[in-house]
């Protein structure tokens, strides 16, 4: 896994997609090894703007070698303030960018059949971890959710013919898993919102498959330093502790998140009642 930095990125340029835009920046470190569920923390607007906060974006492609020596492709949400103001930046923008950030999703040691179910900016991270199962062999197949339509369906035909669209619709995601969770399928990967996991991780936990889960959680720092990512995580030694979504995360298994206790701190959490004392 290639190490994070901080560095002054420039805008190279911008391709638009669909209700997001893929935006390219000068890689001041070597993000060449930037794995699928890894994230960039983007600073946005400058100084003077109401938009203090970083925002956490997927990486897509990244690459070692070119202009300013390689470059790292974000993927700014243009229904979001912070990924808007991303997507107006113009070619030569200065950036301050973090990244490669988090704990990337494991990939199996055999060919395998995959089931990728994503929601909205999310599916940016299926799309490149699709490339990386196909490259091993995989048989992959999508589900995409959420009201919003999913991010890079073009991009996900090139790794899979198997792509059900369900984004920007009002379905139930439980049945529309239950349709696609066939017996065939050995390892489920998703990626979105922590509530619009929440339903498919109960489901295919029951269902004994398993899961690895991209959660998305406001990044704020990016760094252990906020706290605000954190999400109540059983351990295997069974011990439930808050874990850091920014590094600990954001990739976990899914069986083992707390998804009923999301948004709270367990009464028997590790540390629990602490400061209360
Ligand atoms: S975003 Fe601040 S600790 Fe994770």
């Amino acid at each position: 896994m290639s190490q994070a930095g901080q560095w002054t990125a420039t805008v190279m340029a911008r391709r638009d997609t669909g209700d997001y835009a893929v935006v390219t920046l000068s890689a001041g470190t070597d993000t060449s090894a930037a794995r699928a569920g890894q994230f960039a923390s983007v600073r946005v607007a400058g100084p003077d703007s109401a938009l203090l906060l970083r925002r956490a974006m997927w990486i897509g492609e990244a690459t070692s070698s070119g202009r300013d020596g390689g470059t790292i492709e974000v993927v700014a949400d243009r229904g979001e303030p912070g990924g808007a103001w991303l997507a107006a930046q113009p070619q030569s923008a200065r950036v301050d960018v973090i990244g490669p950030l988090g704990r990337p999703f494991s990939l199996p040691r055999d060919p395998t059949h995959c089931l990728l179910i994503g929601f909205g900016a999310a599916t940016a991270a299926l799309v490149k971890l699709s490339e990386e199962l196909v490259a091993r062999g995989c048989r992959v197949r999508f589900l995409l959710l959420g009201q919003a339509a999913a991010f890079g369906v073009l991009a996900a035909r090139r790794f899979s013919s198997e792509i059900v669209d369900s984004s920007g619709r009002s379905i139930d995601p439980r049945e529309a898993v239950l349709d696609q969770l066939d017996d065939s399928v050995e390892v489920v990967y998703s990626a979105g919102l922590a509530e619009q996991l929440r339903p498919l991780g109960q489901i295919v936990t029951e269902m004994g498959v398993a899961h690895q889960t991209a959660v998305e959680t406001p990044l704020v720092c990016g760094s252990r330093t906020c706290t605000l990512c954190a999400l109540p995580v059983r351990g295997r030694d069974g011990v439930t502790r808050m874990v850091r979504a920014c590094t600990e995360g954001p990739v976990f298994r899914a069986d083992l998140v707390r998804w009923d206790d999301l948004g709270t701190v367990p009464g028997d959490c590790l540390g629990a009642g602490e400061e209360a004392r």
